[in-house]
């Protein structure tokens, strides 16, 4: 097969034979690349990260190890208001250097479009100054998210109040500068309850952002349903769904991004990937990276646990990292298939379909390109 480029979009997929057919007489091809006969197939989204933030809680996690609750640590000012203590303190270009880092790890693994939360800074200085990081990444495409209801920062009483001052101080100033298209909330019990959300969420609708919402992660709060009221581009962890919470998904056009190395280091159940796809729900898989949760960028891992532990097939796992992550990000019209009118951001490679998703902590020797250009790692 060929495939022809112009400005980073496929304009032609077809037999080899075909391809100089496809030129016009007048038509300077600037490059030709011969991948032999090498595998090639769409390159990662990886759709759910907080890769931006400041400090290390590696000792938070012996102690959740030995007994101590996730929310117990919260409520002792540990978690995220430990990692936002930290990202407050720090500057933008320390912030850009250690991101900078964390987002080569995931280009090598062949993410050519990456998601970033903010939500360890929680003010409205301090979430600017984190935003204002993202443009300036170098590698994958960005897509960055202001997740402004992450946690309640110490300076407010309650989580009304915080939330009023986001709605009022923050997001319109978010727009303003337009420094993120979408916005995020964890919605948990004790953490945003369903009112408060509910303010946030369409303060959020109504400024024209997109919206994605950490749900129904540790229980069977009220985060998927307003994910699926508000048409949440996605709604993520999802792992206590009953039936009618997956039928609801499948009648709707939110994907549903599970984040199974989250599960693993929380030990937590795993979502219900199965009963998902089966009802026909779209799926997505990304690694949930964040200093808390999930300390792991570990591709190959959230694909191994897809399989091994939620009995996803291997094409549905390529699916859900390349398709359904493009849903959930929303720009499916450009990205996640090999199909004319996309980008051209492929993995070709001499290794099997089967070795991917394989092996914990390895990807298959490959190249990717992205909008057409071959990347140089
Ligand atoms: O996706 N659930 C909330 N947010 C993150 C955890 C963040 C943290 O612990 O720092 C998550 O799991
Ligand atoms: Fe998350």
């Amino acid at each position: 097969m060929a495939m022809l480029v112009q400005q980073g979009k496929i304009i032609w997929i077809g037999p080899q034979g075909k391809l100089r057919g496809q030129l016009g007489k007048k038509t300077t091809v600037k490059a030709e690349h011969d991948l032999k006969n090498q595998l090639v197939f769409p390159s990662f989204i990886e759709c759910h990260t907080h890769t931006i933030f400041a400090g290390s809680r590696a000792a938070e996690f012996e102690m959740r190890n030995q007994g101590v609750s996730y929310l117990e640590i919260a409520q002792k000012g540990g978690g995220i208001l430990s990692t936002m203590k930290a990202t407050r303190k720090s500057t933008a270009s320390d912030l850009l250097k250690s991101t900078q880092k964390r987002v080569d790890t995931f280009l090598k693994q062949g993410v050519s479009t990456l998601e970033i939360k903010s939500g360890y800074a929680l003010d409205l200085k301090n979430e600017i100054k984190v935003l204002e990081v993202l443009p300036k990444l170098k590698g994958p495409r960005i897509v960055g998210t202001f997740l402004g209801a992450h946690a309640r920062p110490p300076e407010f009483e309650t989580n009304l109040q915080y939330i009023e001052y986001v709605c009022e101080k923050v997001l319109p100033k978010i727009r303003k500068k337009n420094l993120a298209q979408r916005v995020d909330i964890f919605i948990e019990n004790k953490f945003f309850e369903k009112e408060e959300s509910q303010i946030y969420l369409k303060k959020a609708q109504d400024l024209g952002f997109q919206i994605t919402v950490h749900a129904n992660q540790l229980s069977l709060s009220a985060g998927a349903d307003l994910a699926l009221d508000f048409q949440a581009l996605s709604a993520d962890h999802v792992i206590h769904l009953d039936d009618r919470l997956i039928r609801k998904f499948a009648a709707s056009k939110t994907t549903a991004v599970l984040l199974p190395m989250a599960d693993l280091y929380m030990k937590c159940p795993y979502p219900p990937a199965r009963k998902l796809i089966e009802a026909g729900a779209q799926v997505a898989l990304a690694t949930d990276y964040n200093p808390g949760s999930c300390p792991s960028q570990d591709l190959a891992l959230v694909g191994l646990l897809a399989r091994l532990e939620m009995k996803m097939s291997l094409p549905e796992v390529f699916q859900a990292y390349t398709h359904g992550a493009a849903c959930a990000l929303g720009i499916e019209h450009e990205e996640g298939r090999l199909e004319v009118g996309k980008y051209a951001n492929f993995i070709c490679t001499e290794a099997d379909l089967s070795d991917f998703f394989y092996s914990a902590g390895m990807t298959p020797d490959h190249q990717m390109f992205i909008r057409g250009k071959c990347l140089k790692i």
